[in-house]
């Protein structure tokens, strides 16, 4: 048995060999700390990406001003239907010329108000909560998409510069019949407008 130590002997000595190695020509610790050409270009492309993506979110944050809603934009979901509450009689009111804010409230399974009719390139600044279940709020060809959520007002700016109509449609799973939950926004042109505009 003791003749068949040899092949543990064996590894010994082939360390000392790699002991004697570096000492040889100082070549092979380098070779350890060599990056290959194109990894050491990947790496960096890596931090790279890295940095825009947090950059990104300092300026999204900072600059732009997208930052989570805080209180002001929470709403206790049982007072929803309240009097005094801009949810009981939601809709959409003028604020000056061009501009105007609508207030929605979704509930299983529909939006109110169902429809409003607003000048071409009205400004509407939206204001959407939920008196129930988790929603969603999506208006057609425009960048408006948000979730609503119990508890919370989403708030959201549009202009639209587009005459014709556009379906909000909940994009959440709420329950049987949240396929049918939807409601709509007529964009008139401006000879609309002033046909409107008499009616008041
Ligand atoms: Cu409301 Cu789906």
């Amino acid at each position: 048995m003791s003749e068949q130590t040899n092949p543990i002997e064996d590894p010994v000595v082939e360390e000392a060999q790699d002991q004697s190695a570096p000492v040889e020509g100082g070549l092979s610790e380098d070779a350890h700390l060599h990056i290959d050409k194109y990894e050491s270009m990947w790496l960096k492309i890596a931090f790279i990406i890295m940095g825009v993506f947090f950059l990104s979110v300092i300026v999204s944050s900072f600059a732009i001003g997208i930052q989570l809603p805080g209180a002001y934009a929470r709403i206790d979901p049982t007072t929803v239907n309240d009097p005094g509450s801009p949810f009981a009689e939601p809709g959409l009111r003028e604020l000056a010329p061009g501009k105007y804010e609508a207030y929605y409230r979704a509930q299983i399974w529909q939006f109110t108000p169902r429809e409003i009719h607003v000048p071409l390139g009205a400004e509407v600044s939206f204001y959407v909560t939920s008196q129930d279940v988790m929603h969603g709020f999506k208006i057609s060809d425009t960048n408006v998409n948000v979730m609503v959520i119990p508890g919370q007002v989403s708030t959201l700016k549009h202009t639209f510069d587009k005459p014709g109509e556009y379906k909000i449609i909940c994009h959440e799973y709420c329950g049987q019949l949240h396929h049918t939950m939807y409601a709509q926004i007529f964009v008139d042109e401006p000879t609309e407008e002033v046909a409107s505009g008499a009616q008041n």
